[in-house]
């Protein structure tokens, strides 16, 4: 009999990837996706899926039984939370559930299962006040921290998951740390095997970005279907800087943490595009404006928002080291292909991508 894979929120952008990407890769596992479907665009998601003939339930991580229905599963790849630092600070109930009590009753499915357990987490887990002491300089079009920084879990290449812990870091971020730590109970208190990945921005095709979650398909977005864009924050110059990693590489990592579970097992590890793939939105502009032969007028909102950074990027030393990945994607890649993606599809995506305000 095969085994069953569960992807929890499978209709959204990494569980759906993952699901078509994982699918039919291993002869002896079956994909199963269980999503509630709330975040916008997960229609669309649902539907590729079926295009692929993998099953997808409509179910809530929050509520136990429907965890239950699906009988024994093997593996749990958890990719269903609320996933935005500002719609956790206006919905933190909703945050809480689907972040933490969600995952918890995952680990109770992975539990009675028993089933090996890979989590997406995020960088987010890191404190802001400490992030934001890290000595930097103001380059012509970025921040960036000093060559010289170095630091407890920091370097001028990135955030190792040394990094320390304590500090405000917003209720998204601290409602992943909090599953962080329940996952390591249960993987110790209940002979589970699991890994962590705490990951940066992942960006390309089928992300519905939205300004505050999604940053680099929002921009592209934008300058497809010509909405307006704004540098918010840090005096709105637009030179705060992240990295970004393609979901391709994405999908290869969780394929290599599920054939290697004996080597990662247990672990934690920083993930992301790294400096090679790092940008400020100031560059993100001239790159996307590039590719998209589109010049947008862009507005400057001086005032910062809570819990906002000046910089990260992630140094994957790590994850290289206990299984040679490494990110193979450039930036250019993520951009060109998910502007391609919405050029194929320009009529139909245009109602998840032209109007960011309204919906999920
Ligand atoms: N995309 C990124 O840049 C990024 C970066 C770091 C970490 N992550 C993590 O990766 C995971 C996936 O993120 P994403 O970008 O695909 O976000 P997403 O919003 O596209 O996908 C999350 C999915 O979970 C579903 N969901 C939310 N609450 C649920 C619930 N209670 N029950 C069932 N389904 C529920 C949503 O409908 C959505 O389809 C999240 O855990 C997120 O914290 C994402």
């Amino acid at each position: 009999m095969k085994k069953n894979l569960l992807i929890t929120g499978g209709a959204g952008f990494v569980g759906s990837n993952l699901a078509v990407f994982l699918n039919g890769r291993f002869a002896d596992y079956r994909v199963v996706c269980l999503d509630n479907m709330q975040r916008r665009g997960t229609q669309l998601n649902a539907a590729r899926l079926k295009d692929h003939g993998i099953r997808l339930i409509k179910g809530d991580v929050t509520n136990p039984k429907h965890l239950a229905r699906l009988g024994r599963v093997d593996l749990i790849v958890d990719c269903a939370a609320e996933p935005s630092v500002l719609a956790s600070r206006q919905e933190p109930f909703k945050a809480i559930q689907s972040n933490l009590i969600g995952t918890f009753n995952c680990l109770e499915l992975a539990r009675r299962s028993p089933a090996d357990f890979i989590f997406l987490s995020t960088s987010r887990v890191y404190p802001v006040a400490a992030l934001e002491e890290i000595p930097w300089e103001e380059l012509p079009t970025r921040y960036d921290w000093k060559k010289d920084a170095s630091g407890t879990g920091y370097s001028y290449e990135g955030i190792t998951q040394q990094f320390p812990l304590n500090g405000v870091r917003s209720l998204y971020g601290a409602t992943k740390l909090c599953s962080e730590h329940l996952i390591m109970e249960y993987l110790d208190m209940y002979k589970l095997r699991g890994v962590i990945n705490r990951f940066g921005i992942i960006a390309g095709p089928w992300q519905w970005g939205k300004e505050d979650q999604g940053v680099v398909g929002f921009w592209v977005a934008r300058h497809k279907y010509k909405g307006s864009l704004s540098y918010i924050g840090y005096g709105g110059t637009g030179k705060q800087v992240r990295d970004a990693l393609h979901i391709d590489d994405v999908c290869e990592l969780v394929l290599l943490e599920i054939e290697q579970m004996e080597r990662v097992d247990r672990q934690l590890f920083n993930i992301g595009g790294g400096r090679k793939n790092s940008f400020s939105l100031y560059e993100l502009t001239k790159q996307v404006s590039a590719i998209t032969k589109v010049a947008m007028p862009l507005t400057a909102v001086a005032e910062t928002r809570p819990h906002d950074l000046r910089i990260y990027i992630a140094d994957n030393s790590l994850i290289t080291k206990h299984t040679g990945w490494a990110p193979r994607r450039s930036l250019e890649n993520i951009l060109s292909e998910t502007s391609r993606w919405i050029d194929g599809h320009f009529q139909k995506l245009a109602p998840f991508l032209s109007d960011f305000k309204k919906g999920a």
